[in-house]
């Protein structure tokens, strides 16, 4: 019997037998589809023994902490600590440009702040992830064969493994899908559930060039608008993601009588089956244009909005 149910029945019966009667669990909690399903099934395992990090490394999109505080901290009522990293994470980024050491950067400061936070957890002796099937065959292929290892590239940002505590993944043995299904069952709400893939090191990877406050808020405002547009009408079906990057180029515009010169937005809409390949989607020129109204209307510092048109390959999703 592989209804959701009974998934989740037997997957909260192997968490506890674990866990045992006094094992407590620390988890990452990232806001994606994986880790909430995660967390969501721990909590029904084991209650108040479970403790949620979310680390808001302020390259978040809009409202996205308030989703996760209000959907973790009160909806299910889970022992939940948000950290508010962002001063952190944007201080390091300063002046860096190159997309590699972005994520190099993102990666070690997640641990450094998880590590941290998690130290006052000391009782707890369990790390719970969020890893599917794929992830563990993934890892599995690259170790050459072992199965013995923590993979490195998952989203939670590769964890320590000097944190001595032991995994707890209640989510391997089963696919995506899957996990979709459990998560609508277990009551997670579709912005959790059904919502697009995003990146682990978030906007810093759709910010071309240089990260500032003021560069992350212009994209935090114009993806808002792309996303809520795109939703109202429904024009998100059969798409794989769609968001807004930024670009380190500043054009000239008029508003008003008066010049403007300012930053530039491209929209990035694709669809895909599994994110090897990807084409870039038609939407109709009415959308098309109330996303650019609004973004050059709205959003204070953009002036012009021009259109991805790339298939992958040769380009990729990402910007970076
Ligand atoms: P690209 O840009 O390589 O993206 O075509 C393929 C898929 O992977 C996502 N992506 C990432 N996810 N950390 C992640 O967790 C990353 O550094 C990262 N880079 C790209 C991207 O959103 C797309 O779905």
């Amino acid at each position: 019997d592989w209804s959701p149910d009974s998934i989740v029945d037997a997957q909260v019966a192997r968490v506890r037998e674990q866990v045992g009667e006094h094992g407590e669990v620390v988890l990452g909690l990232s806001g994606g589809v994986d880790s909430s399903v995660a967390a969501v099934i721990l909590h029904k395992a084991i209650g108040d023994r479970l403790h949620c990090i979310f680390v808001d490394n302020g390259l978040l999109r809009k409202g996205e902490r308030q989703v996760v505080e209000t959907l973790f901290g009160e909806h299910f009522q889970m022992d939940l600590t948000v950290v508010d990293a962002g001063a952190k994470f944007l201080a390091e980024l300063a002046g860096v440009t190159d997309p590699e050491r972005k994520r190099k950067i993102i990666g070690h400061e997640f641990v450094e702040v998880f590590r941290e936070e998690a130290k006052r957890f000391k009782q707890a002796n369990f790390l719970g992830q969020g890893t599917l099937y794929p992830d563990v065959i993934e890892s599995i292929a690259a170790h050459g064969g072992s199965t013995d290892v923590i993979k490195s590239h998952h989203n939670v940002g590769g964890l320590p493994d000097d944190l001595e505590m032991e995994l707890i993944e209640p989510l391997r043995e089963l696919f995506k899908d899957e996990v979709r299904a459990i998560g609508r069952q277990l009551g997670l709400a579709s912005v959790v559930v059904d919502r697009q893939p995003f990146p682990g090191p978030g906007l810093a990877v759709r910010i071309v060039g240089e990260i500032t406050p003021e560069n992350v808020r212009l994209l935090q405002e114009a993806d808002a608008i792309v996303t809520s547009e795109i939703e109202a009408v429904g024009a998100d079906e059969g798409l794989w993601q769609y968001f807004a990057v930024l670009l380190p180029v500043k054009s000239v515009g008029v508003m008003g009588d008066a010049r403007t010169y300012e930053s530039c937005c491209a929209l990035r809409v694709v669809q895909s089956e599994d994110a090897m390949t990807a084409d870039w989607a038609y939407l109709p020129q009415e959308l098309l244009q109330r996303i650019s109204n609004r973004i050059i209307n709205e959003v204070r510092g953009i002036n012009r909005v021009v259109l991805d048109i790339s298939s992958k390959p040769p380009a990729t999703i990402e910007w970076e």
